[in-house]
């Protein structure tokens, strides 16, 4: 009997039932669908009850068998969106995250009040942070990682959306030039005793990317002690759930003056925001 694309949908729905939430396999069928095949919900609609091609079905097996793994969509795909534009990801960097466009509006915003000319992206990670601040002002950008697989998928996502920004393969701030003026990060912040519990997903990421000494705050603080000793104007770091409170304190100890935390939409403490 002939598979439609529509039961090609049904039957891809199933497979990834056996294995995800029955929301996130619906999710997912449907991103699949418009990301993997290029097949949108409007195509669907117009095309849906005709035979669907083999090649189509093929992939789609290959991606199930991947993904049944705990490989993640987006490592499968090679590619998501942040902020609505699209990034390459691969096993060497951190998949972006939804909560992340909440720490650029804040960089953007921090940034804008304080009429800074530069920034920088610390643990830049895909770029995603260090693009879109550079695509959108004009400030001149500057991006560090530790990772060299991270900074070379960077780099050519920089490249491919256009943007201007140097690169730099280094802990924190050490290799960036005074003045710092907005100094912006999403650092690794998850507490290692976390680690067993982890979604599966998660084991393909970096650990490099994910964790951090300290009950996950290790990273967070020196760079928020290192940005005041340097003369950063501010500081807008994407934090832990739950970090909030300690991270202030902590900044305050350093000199910081005026600390808030912002939270995302699940209601946790999210970004850190800094200033002198
Ligand atoms: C949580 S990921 C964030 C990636 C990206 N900024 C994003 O928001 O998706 C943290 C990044 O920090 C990098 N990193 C970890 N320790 C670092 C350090 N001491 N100095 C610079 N980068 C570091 C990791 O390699 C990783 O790419």
């Amino acid at each position: 009997m002939t598979q439609t694309w529509n039961d090609l949908r049904l039957d891809l729905a199933a497979a990834l039932a056996e294995f995800l939430e029955p929301l996130e396999a619906r999710a997912e069928t449907a991103r699949w669908f418009e990301e993997g095949l290029g097949r949108t919900p409007a195509w669907l609609a117009a095309h849906g009850t005709e035979a669907a091609d083999d090649d189509a079905r093929r992939r789609i097996s290959a991606w199930v068998r991947r993904r049944r793994t705990g490989e993640p969509w987006a490592y499968i795909l090679g590619w998501t969106t942040f902020a609505e534009r699209r990034f390459t990801v691969g096993p060497g960097v951190l998949i972006p995250r939804p909560e992340t466009e909440l720490t650029l509006e804040l960089a953007l915003a921090t940034g804008h009040g304080l009429g800074v000319t530069r920034a920088c992206d610390i643990g830049t990670g895909s770029g995603i942070l260090a693009t879109s601040l550079a695509l959108a002002t004009r400030w001149r950008i500057d991006a560090v990682d530790l990772s060299p697989e991270a900074l070379a998928i960077a780099r050519d996502n920089a490249r491919a959306l256009g943007a201007t920004v140097t690169f730099h393969q280094g802990d924190l701030l050490d290799l960036l030039p005074d003045p710092l003026e907005l100094v912006v990060a999403n650092l690794p912040y998850v507490d290692p005793a976390d680690g067993l519990g982890l979604q599966v997903e998660l084991r393909f990421e970096p650990a490099l990317a994910l964790f951090a000494e300290d009950r996950g705050l290790a990273l967070s603080t020196r760079l928020l002690a290192e940005a005041f000793r340097r003369e950063a104007r501010a500081c807008v770091l994407e934090i832990g759930a739950g970090q909030g409170a300690e991270l202030m304190a902590r900044a305050k100890g350093y000199g910081w003056r005026k600390a808030e935390v912002s939270r995302d939409l699940a209601g946790h403490d999210r970004v850190l925001v800094v200033q002198r």
